[in-house]
């Protein structure tokens, strides 16, 4: 059976405390924590940075997943690696070719991602999967939480995931979906090929959060 991992985006739960949320997560037994880094020109919004994710580390085990949604990535790789990530994931819209900071990555001795926007083809990373240990589709325009899922975003998830699966690649590749995702939505996530799942408002804003993770686990796993 597929692996279904969920990855609660950290964007949407209460910063003044979150050791609470963290062991909120550890007791819903999520795999990952998913950590939106944006630095205000790929994205015009600003979140948080390598000091913050030194932080999480210190108080949970849990597997740390850095979403860099910046300009200049090469810059921080590092930073971000000595903070405790153990996947670093870079876009590829801000690198003409992404394959040597993968391989940075990696020669670190953590996970690569590669992630594309909803307007990005997904044969503009065909040449890196070889490469990487996730993708990650963005099905909302990526700045902000809480915006609206679009399907038509995760259509290429399908081509994607035939071509993965043919290919023989010698490590497993996650696909994860970035974006509205909710106990329906996951849905049709699921039915188009990926297998980690990254929730932010969905879960944070639910009356029992750890009920919502339940639910959506449950949702992808029917599919
Ligand atoms: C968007 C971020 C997402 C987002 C998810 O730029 O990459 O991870 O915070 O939040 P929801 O689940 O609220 O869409
Ligand atoms: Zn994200």
């Amino acid at each position: 059976m597929r692996r279904i991992e969920i990855a609660p985006s950290i964007l949407a739960a209460d910063f003044t405390d979150l050791k609470k949320e963290l062991k909120m997560l550890e007791t819903a037994e999520v795999e990952r924590i998913h950590l939106d880094v944006m630095d205000g020109h790929f994205v015009p919004n600003i979140t948080f940075g390598p000091p913050l994710i030194h932080c999480i580390d210190d108080v949970t085990d849990l597997f740390l997943e850095a979403h860099l949604m910046i300009f200049e990535p090469q810059k921080y790789l590092k930073a971000f690696k000595n903070a405790g990530s153990d996947i670093i994931i870079i876009h590829k819209e801000v690198l003409a070719n992404p394959r040597p900071l993968l391989e940075e990555i990696k020669g670190m001795g953590i996970q690569a991602g590669i992630s594309i926007n909803p307007g990005t083809p997904w044969q503009e990373i065909k040449d890196v999967l070889a490469i990487v240990d996730m993708v990650l589709i963005m099905t909302v325009n990526p700045g902000f939480g809480g915006q609206k899922y679009i399907a038509d975003a995760a259509l290429k998830m399908q081509d994607m995931a035939e071509y993965i699966s043919n290919a023989g690649f010698k490590q497993e590749i996650d696909i994860g979906i970035d974006g509205g995702i909710d106990p329906e939505t996951i849905k049709d996530a699921a039915a188009k090929g990926a297998n980690v799942f990254i929730a932010g408002s969905s879960i944070f804003n639910a009356d029992d959060p750890i009920q919502r993770i339940k639910e959506l686990r449950k949702a992808a796993t029917d599919v």
